[in-house]
């Protein structure tokens, strides 16, 4: 059932206030605390992180190691899983093995995970389906909440799976004292605004699907962003690519000099996702020598971002204001929208696209 919209996809799009707000409510007690289930994690006896994912859920991975360093200062290595089973990394002790998935059936994924039995001090993982074979064989299991997801290409279990990681990042902040109350008290009250925000962020949905129709006759697509609007662009550009087909890239902003400026012209556009946050004016010069050659800019950002660079921009979409921490949310929806609309103008199977399978059960 679609609820009245086109695709499913564009139904989980919309969902996701909700469903995040559900994760919330079971994650978050009603005095503001974080509520694990029964075994939890204790941090204090972790040392390290080593997460592992496919797809989708390994830029849900990626996303987690910058709020785990950074906020929680805890080391994080991340692998997509089929490089990691084939390379049998050591494991040292006192390691958190995380295992993200949204159907909890992919094989890679589950194959990593038999490699840490044994080797890891604790199991856990992130996944969409509590009776899947993943669930079933973590110490501890997390869901996500976010119902079922029929799209092919994953949108809701992508935000609630970063719902569910950044809880964990403040649990781990907790654990190790790198948070004070105060500051976790904080996060925790940005995270309970979220969904409206989220709701504000979808009122785009026009302005995306004006920006979209541009992309659609492109051949080639490129996003950029830096800090942990990196593997949103990643995300982004996945998005693209599957349901519309165009070939798209994502690169951190810094690397843009080191050769993909070499294929900027009047026919690439380039989508930027760079909220006003300590990083901005450094993404903000990257996208000025996109446009010096002539490149054809997408500025996702917010008000004081775009009052400060609209200048020359071919489209820019305003998201609210929120909380650093939070922008890779956020900024998954104009993310997810323009894929959608552009695939919508093409023409493709937007929930069935060539060649894809909603869960990769087989290597
Ligand atoms: O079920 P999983 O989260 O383990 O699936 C991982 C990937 O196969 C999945 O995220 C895939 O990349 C999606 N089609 C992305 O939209």
């Amino acid at each position: 059932d679609k609820a009245g919209h086109k695709h499913f996809m564009a139904k989980e799009i919309a969902e996701q206030p909700g469903v995040i707000g559900d994760a919330l409510q079971q994650y978050i007690t009603a005095e503001g605390e974080i509520n694990l289930p029964e075994k939890g994690i204790d941090f204090s006896k972790i040392d390290r992180i080593t997460m592992v994912a496919c797809g989708t859920a390994f830029y849900a991975c990626l996303t987690a190691k910058y709020w785990f360093e950074q906020i929680a200062r805890l080391p994080v290595e991340v692998d997509v899983a089929s490089e990691f089973r084939y390379r049998e990394p050591p494991i040292p002790e006192r390691t958190l093995a995380l295992f993200v998935s949204q159907s909890g059936e992919t094989a890679d994924t589950l194959a990593a995970l038999r490699y840490c039995e044994g080797k890891a001090q604790t199991i856990t993982s992130v996944i969409n389906v509590p009776e899947s074979s993943i669930a079933r064989e973590s110490d501890l299991a997390l869901p996500i909440f976010a119902g079922v997801e029929v799209g092919v290409a994953s949108t809701k279990a992508f935000t609630c799976q970063l719902t569910v990681l950044f809880l964990l990042v403040l649990k781990a902040a907790k654990d190790h004292g790198a948070l004070d109350d105060a500051a976790i008290a904080d996060h925790i009250s940005h995270l309970r605004g979220l969904p409206a925000v989220l709701n504000t962020a979808l009122e785009q949905n026009d302005a995306l699907r004006d920006a979209a129709r541009k992309l659609a006759s492109a051949r080639d697509v490129l996003f950029l962003g830096r800090g942990h609007m990196y593997p949103l662009a990643l995300e982004g550009a996945l998005k693209l690519k599957e349901i519309s087909y165009i070939h798209a890239e994502a690169y951190a902003s810094g690397e843009l000099k080191h050769g993909p400026i070499a294929l900027v012209d009047e026919n690439v556009p380039v989508v930027v996702l760079a909220p006003r946050d300590p990083l901005f004016d450094k993404t903000v010069s990257n996208m000025q020598e996109v446009m010096a050659r002539k490149g054809k800019v997408i500025l996702v950002s917010d008000n004081k971002g775009l009052s400060e660079a609209n200048e020359g921009v071919w489209s820019s979409i305003e998201m609210p204001s929120i909380s650093d921490a939070l922008t890779p949310i956020l900024y998954a929806i104009p993310a997810q929208l323009l894929a959608y609309h552009t695939a919508v103008a093409k023409g493709t199977d937007v929930d069935q696209p060539r060649n894809l399978a909603k869960s990769v059960t087989v290597e």
